[in-house]
């Protein structure tokens, strides 16, 4: 049986321990990342790739276990997704472990000749499964005889198994849960084993993995670091030079700071300071660059330049090009300057790109989409100088957010600087609706925003919060300080709960928390008479204001 795994991808990554990988091929459900980091967090590596990749593309990742992911299609309709052809006979050929989750379970029912139709009953949200008495591949022997609780989420059914299988499970209602066939080795759930609410799902799939296909659980990140600083070894001479724009947040900061392990000083950091940063924010992030990280970095005071350019702007989406335009101009210039210092033009570029930006996703059939529409790219501010034929470095490539701050913990990034919420990359000009030179917006703004930054960390509300800022109005309201009235500034705090910022909840806070930032932020912020609260989930309403 062949199960060696390229320690690295086709583009030069790390991927840690060979041997093991767990192969997703993803037909579009929700879950799809949710069961990649479930699999990572059992120390197995498991990589992602869309369900309508070649053969080709699964089998140079040599799997030892290959999952077919749940989606949103029916089987039956017209251009349901699939493997390629041959990729049966590839995984018996291979020995490779075969396990469908969902649709994926009933692919394998379909294309191995079993009967899929329209349910009687469809079944949704937490169900209870019984798994008969007898010897089964895809539970440990607690489970046998047992009852549990699972997530469902299905409209079709198996109606019939294809030869050799057997069902290992069933919903109380009857239908088919899970069935086997344990000499092919082909497995499959029809429920979610990897959502919280399938209380034994991680356990199942623990046993699947590492008993029945005797995966062993080695991915260490410690592991995954050491190789990632050999790759990057490997791929920069002696005498090339890279570069990185360091924008403050956690994956820059950590891919910049595992480059520097690997190559020292002939990688050269520059932060902009673009006169949209929060309060002391340059000084506090230069601080840890160089005297936590030790960094070689350049910082750039171009505030002056952006705001010169941003006067008198007021489309949104027109302030992030003039910001995305500007910074390409300085960082040409850094280069430019480096390349007269070093007598060398750099080579390489790092970005701090992670896995959710490039997993291939399977669109649903019919959207008009093809993979590459599901690849994000306009919050990637790092993405800029084409034009420039830099090679990328991107050291962070298939690691999840949660999997970068453990890297960065491991690095010796402080504990504070890897919890920061995140900060758009065009910073505070998205914060200050419309014109944000006029008047004395951006100092406004960070006062308040400090204020309500330093209660929330005073109040320990910090860590369980996902993004926290305040908003200024281009309005004035009327009020009365003291004797006088007033006609000062409106400004909003936003605080909210998510998991990855495609959607989010407002966070609740008590009475009192409220009643005295507001009152901290009247009594010390001149200009600035009336404080509201954006209670306003996303949807509707996006993160940031603009
Ligand atoms: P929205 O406002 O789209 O925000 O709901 C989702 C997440 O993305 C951040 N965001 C940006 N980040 N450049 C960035 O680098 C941008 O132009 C940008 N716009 C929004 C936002 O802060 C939130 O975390």
């Amino acid at each position: 049986m062949e199960t060696a795994v390229n320690s690295r991808t086709a583009n030069g990554v790390a991927t840690g321990g060979a041997g093991n990988l767990v192969l997703i091929l993803d037909y579009g459900s929700q879950y799809t990342h949710l069961i990649t980091r479930r699999i990572r967090q059992l120390s197995v590596l498991s990589l992602c790739i869309s369900g309508t990749s070649t053969l080709d593309a699964i089998a140079k990742l040599k799997p030892r276990v290959v999952i077919l992911s749940g989606g949103p299609h029916s089987v039956h309709a017209a251009g349901a997704p699939s493997f390629p052809d041959g990729f049966i006979e590839y995984a018996e050929e291979h020995g490779v472990f075969v396990l469908g989750i969902c649709y994926g379970m009933q692919l394998i029912v379909q294309k191995l000749g079993g009967v899929v139709a329209v349910g009687e009953k469809q079944e949704y949200g937490k169900m209870e499964i019984a798994v008969p008495e007898g010897e089964w591949g895809l539970y440990g022997p607690e489970a046998i005889g047992g009852h549990q609780t699972v997530w469902m989420s299905h409209g079709d059914e198996a109606l019939k198994l294809p030869e050799g299988f057997t069902v290992v499970a069933r919903s109380l209602q009857g239908s088919v849960a899970a069935i086997e066939n344990r000499s092919r080795r082909f497995y499959g759930l029809q429920y979610h084993p990897e959502v919280t609410h399938s209380t034994q799902g991680m356990e199942t799939l623990q046993h699947f993995l590492l008993d029945v296909c005797g995966v062993t659980a080695d991915w260490k990140m410690q592991d995954v670091l050491e190789e990632e600083i050999k790759v990057i070894k490997g791929m920069v001479a002696p005498d090339e030079h890279v570069i990185c724009a360091l924008s403050g947040g956690v994956d820059s900061t950590v891919a910049a700071t595992l480059v520097h392990k690997a190559i020292g000083d002939r990688l050269h950091c520059v932060f902009v300071d673009n006169g949209l940063l929060r309060y002391k924010e340059r000084e506090r992030v230069m601080s840890t660059f160089q005297s936590d990280l030790h960094l070689p970095v350049t910082c750039i005071d171009a505030s002056e330049q952006f705001l010169r350019k941003l006067k008198g702007v007021k489309d949104p989406e027109m302030k992030r090009k003039i910001i995305g335009r500007e910074f390409i101009c300085i960082f040409d210039d850094f280069a430019q300057e480096l390349e007269e210092k070093l007598g060398k033009r750099p080579t390489f570029l790092v970005q701090g790109t992670l896995y959710p930006d490039v997993i291939e996703s399977c669109p649903p059939p019919g959207s008009g989409m093809t993979h590459s529409h599901t690849i994000k790219s306009h919050h990637n501010v790092g993405g800029l100088p084409k034009e420039m034929k830099l090679k990328l470095i991107e050291p962070l490539k298939l690691l999840f957010k949660d999997e970068v701050r453990k890297m960065g913990s491991i690095l010796n990034v402080p504990e504070s600087f890897l919890k920061r919420h995140p900060f758009p990359g065009p910073g505070l000009a998205v914060r200050v609706l419309g014109d944000v030179t006029e008047g004395n917006a951006l100092e406004i703004l960070r006062q308040v925003d400090e204020i309500f930054i330093q209660s929330i960390k005073e109040a320990g509300l910090y860590d369980s919060i996902w993004q926290a800022f305040a908003v200024f109005l281009p309005v004035q309201s009327v009020g009365v300080q003291g004797d006088q009235r007033t006609h000062s500034h409106v400004v909003v705090l936003r605080a909210i709960t998510s998991e990855d910022g495609m959607t989010a909840d407002w966070y609740y806070f008590d009475h009192k928390f409220l009643v005295d930032v507001v009152r901290k932020i009247c009594n010390n912020v001149r200009g600035v008479n009336r404080v509201c609260q954006d209670i306003t989930s996303k949807p509707p309403a996006t993160v940031e204001w603009e």
